[in-house]
């Protein structure tokens, strides 16, 4: 699959969100929506409504990243809302493969995420459950943190693993992407780049976004994984 950008809002306008959405959506392929509880992690953002309202906006499908303490309880509204794509926390699901399922019941795409120091290797058996792994390449809760090298070797594990089962799911990188890490990020094995500092505090959004495309498919036409 060509590599796939989806920047995040949480680097954008709160009081124009919908204007922020624009200036992306021709070329961006997802917007990434984080939505944050104050439990699961040290912040909080947004939630349903604000989905809602975006979804009536949006000219290109949400990528709803829940990083809240009740998954299980929550994520399938986000998918009955109409998000393209729901991504729940392994850390924080008590029941995983029902809630993932009842994302894809409802029409979504199931993600599931993991934070930095929890290992993908426990999930393997789940890789036919889902649509998207989500990598952590910061600790969860804010934009503008410096990307962790400490996953790299956890997106090679990952795309490996995937490869393994020969399944269709996307790999997702999320936190410190940016010009200086895109290319290390596709080259380990990504092919979902999540981008928030680096779109939103730019000059020309647009563009941005156009630059990290162009930098990961490079990079993974370099690399090779994905032939
Ligand atoms: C962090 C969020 C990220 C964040 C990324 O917890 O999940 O999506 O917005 O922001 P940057 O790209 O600035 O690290
Ligand atoms: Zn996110």
């Amino acid at each position: 699959m060509a590599p796939q950008i989806s920047p995040s809002i949480l680097s954008a306008d709160f009081a124009d969100l919908g204007a922020d959405v624009a200036r992306i959506a021709s070329d961006a392929d997802w917007v990434h929506v984080d939505v944050m509880d104050n439990h699961f992690v040290p912040n909080l953002t947004l939630g349903l409504p604000v989905v809602q309202a975006l979804l009536k906006t949006s000219a290109i499908p949400l990528d709803c990243h829940l990083m809240i303490e009740d998954p299980d309880r929550w994520a399938p509204q986000y998918a009955e809302a109409g998000a393209g794509s729901v991504t729940i926390h392994a850390e924080a699901a008590g029941a995983p493969i029902r809630t993932l399922r009842a994302i894809r019941s409802a029409g979504a795409r199931a993600g599931l995420g993991v934070n930095p120091a929890t290992p993908v290797e426990g999930f393997a058996d789940l890789l036919g459950e889902i649509d998207m792994l989500l990598l952590m390449t910061v600790e969860p809760g804010f934009g503008g943190q410096k990307f962790l090298d400490v996953v790299l070797p956890k997106v090679r594990r990952a795309r490996e693993l995937i490869r393994g089962r020969d399944l269709p799911v996307w790999l997702q990188v999320d936190g410190g992407v940016s010009a200086e890490t895109i290319e290390r990020c596709a080259e380990a094995g990504a092919d979902v780049f999540v981008a928030g500092s680096a779109v939103y505090n730019a000059d020309d959004p647009a563009e941005a976004v156009r630059r990290l495309r162009a930098q990961a498919q490079r990079a993974t036409d370099a690399a090779g994984w994905a032939e």
